[in-house]
């Protein structure tokens, strides 16, 4: 297991949209090699590299066909060790994606479970007979409909919890637990440093999801044996390298974090939960308009940080490939406090527990993109979400469908990287594979780097002072103000130090009580003049330290 999961500042790409070296509108894994010196100079310790595996392009490379071949259109093998090889020469390390819960059903496996009942593979995969001449149970797909799909060859059903291209492992069955787990050593055994896991909560089901008798739809996550399978997997594969992991839950709770994420080391080093993330979902699913509610989403913090001190470790993060951009979701994106605000939230997180997490163009202040219409979104989830909730129950007006999709959609995260002012961005010379947010003249890499009030400088200060400062990494953390709608307060303490973090997440100044007011040397701040001590400007922040 990693050791130095706790110091580590974290950069997550999506390579398909973050820089295309060879023109063909698509980012690959050469435009990634280009920009390393780009993240060291951010200051980053690790990537996290979204899928770069060979796919069927219906889930942005998590319908994986082959675990062990990149996608040709992102590279070639040489490239993807070529990145490794340049990547650990600056000192950065490389995590991938494992997206295990589910393949293709492309992937061979599937193509030979698929063809007969007693085919060897059959086992592979979770196949049950109709309930009644339909689906086995009533579960749905997290992606819309049913998660079942009749296959004809056999009359049989499969399992998919997402779309119908990506059919669920068994987990219950030892040989497919082996292949994984040799797929895993075969890349660590390459050199890669850890693994991100993708619904890592969802392997083992629970028992009635695998009923076919026609049951209603319950929750598909943390199965009765979860546990046991990460326990193998840190045995079998885990405990025998510097691995660093992160393993994702849409539903996990600060209980069962602490299992998770235990620090004995037993499973993962941390768990990306949704909650913060969700806590403005709609009622039913997860669409909605927002606007986000600051005193939920402190209680939220607090729970977790809290509740994981000394006993397990969080990961902290705003957005990433699948979540609305930071500052649009949790700032402002108008002009006039994009910037403010964008610092604030990432203050805000920096000076918490936890490894942070930094998406691609967050650390630009990125923003949302103004979609307008629905052949605009390239996302199953958007798309199949519409289908279901707008064409065919009507749930939904399609105005107010589009508003939910420019509120929330996952296209939004996955505009191209904005790296200048120039044409497409500079991310292509080609035709982009998605829009480029118009926005790009004035938000870009190329008028940050170097300037020392970008939000950009903003980032790599932040990243210097969770070096510098011990209290940032392992302070405990004591919420103020708990119940103040515009201010986001709190304290870490660690060894005499207090580190005082207070922020405006409003557009109207803010009253602090006294022991939020400013004291102490200032680490980091958003306005020029230091201000008021008891009063925060628009979306000002104010880290200090006494
Ligand atoms: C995770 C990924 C998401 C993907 C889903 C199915 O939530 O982050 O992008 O669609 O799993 O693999
Ligand atoms: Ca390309």
């Amino acid at each position: 297991m990693n050791k130095g999961f706790k110091d580590a500042v974290v950069y997550q790409i999506y390579p398909k949209s973050f820089m295309d070296a060879n023109g063909d509108g698509m980012g690959d894994l050469q435009g990634v090699i280009s920009r390393l010196d780009y993240l060291k100079e951010l200051g980053i310790d690790v990537i996290w590299l979204n899928p770069c595996y060979k796919n069927s392009g219906v889930d942005g490379g998590y319908d994986i066909s082959d675990y062990q071949a990149i996608a040709p259109e992102l590279g070639t093998m040489e490239d993807f060790d070529e990145l490794l090889a340049q990547a650990h020469s600056r000192g950065i390390r490389i995590v991938m994606d494992l997206v295990v819960n589910h393949t293709s059903t492309e992937h061979a496996w599937f193509v030979e479970s698929r063809k007969s009942k007693d085919n060897p593979k059959r086992g592979f995969y979770v196949w049950r007979p109709p309930f009644e001449g339909k689906e086995p149970n009533q579960e749905r797909s997290i992606f819309s409909g049913p998660a079942w799909e009749k296959d004809e060859a056999t009359g049989e059903y499969y399992l998919h919890m997402f779309a119908k291209e990506q059919a669920d492992l068994n987990w219950e069955n030892e040989a497919v637990r082996r292949e994984v787990y040799k797929m895993m050593r075969w890349w660590f055994d390459k050199g890669i440093d850890g693994f991100r896991m993708d619904v890592i909560d969802m392997i083992s089901k629970p028992a009635a999801v695998l009923r076919a008798d026609g049951g209603p739809h319950r929750s598909s996550a943390h199965g009765p044996r979860e546990h046991e399978f990460l326990r193998e997997m840190n045995r079998e594969v885990l405990s025998h390298y510097d691995a660093f992991t992160v393993g994702e839950s849409g539903s996990v709770s600060v209980t069962q974090a602490l299992e998770y994420a235990n620090l004995d080391g037993s499973e993962l080093n941390m768990m990306f939960q949704f909650e913060h993330v969700e806590h403005d979902a709609g009622k039913d699913t997860k669409w909605s308009t927002g606007p986000m509610d600051l005193v939920k989403l402190k209680h939220i913090f607090e729970r977790w940080q809290n509740g994981l001190h000394g006993r397990a470790w969080n990961s902290l993060y705003w957005d990433n490939h699948d979540q609305p951009r930071a500052v649009s979701h949790f700032g402002c994106d108008r002009e006039e406090y994009r910037v403010r605000s964008a610092k604030m939230i990432a203050a805000c997180l920096h000076m918490m527990e936890g490894t942070p997490y930094i998406y691609q163009g967050e650390e630009l202040g990125m923003t949302n993109y103004p979609f307008t219409d629905i052949s605009q979104s390239r996302d199953v989830e958007a798309i199949n979400a519409w289908n279901e909730l707008v064409v065919e129950q009507k749930k939904f007006t399609p105005e107010y469908m589009m508003a939910c999709i420019r509120y929330k959609g996952r296209d939004n995260a996955r505009t191209p990287m904005q790296w200048t002012a120039g044409e497409n961005a500079g991310f292509t010379t080609g035709t982009p594979w998605m829009c480029v947010n118009p926005n790009h003249t004035a938000i870009n890499a190329e008028s940050q780097v170097g300037d020392p009030d970008s939000v950009f400088s903003f980032y790599q200060k932040l990243i210097r002072l969770r070096k510098t400062h011990p209290v940032i990494v392992h302070g405990d953390f004591t919420l103020l103000m708990p119940e103040d709608r515009q201010v986001f307060a709190y304290t870490r303490q660690y060894e005499g130090k207090t580190l005082l973090v207070a922020c405006n997440f409003s557009c109207e100044d803010a009253a602090l009580d006294e022991l939020a007011e400013t004291r102490g040397e200032m680490l980091a701040a958003n306005y020029d003049e230091p201000g008021d001590k008891a009063l925060l400007r628009p979306w000002e922040v104010r880290v200090t330290l006494v």
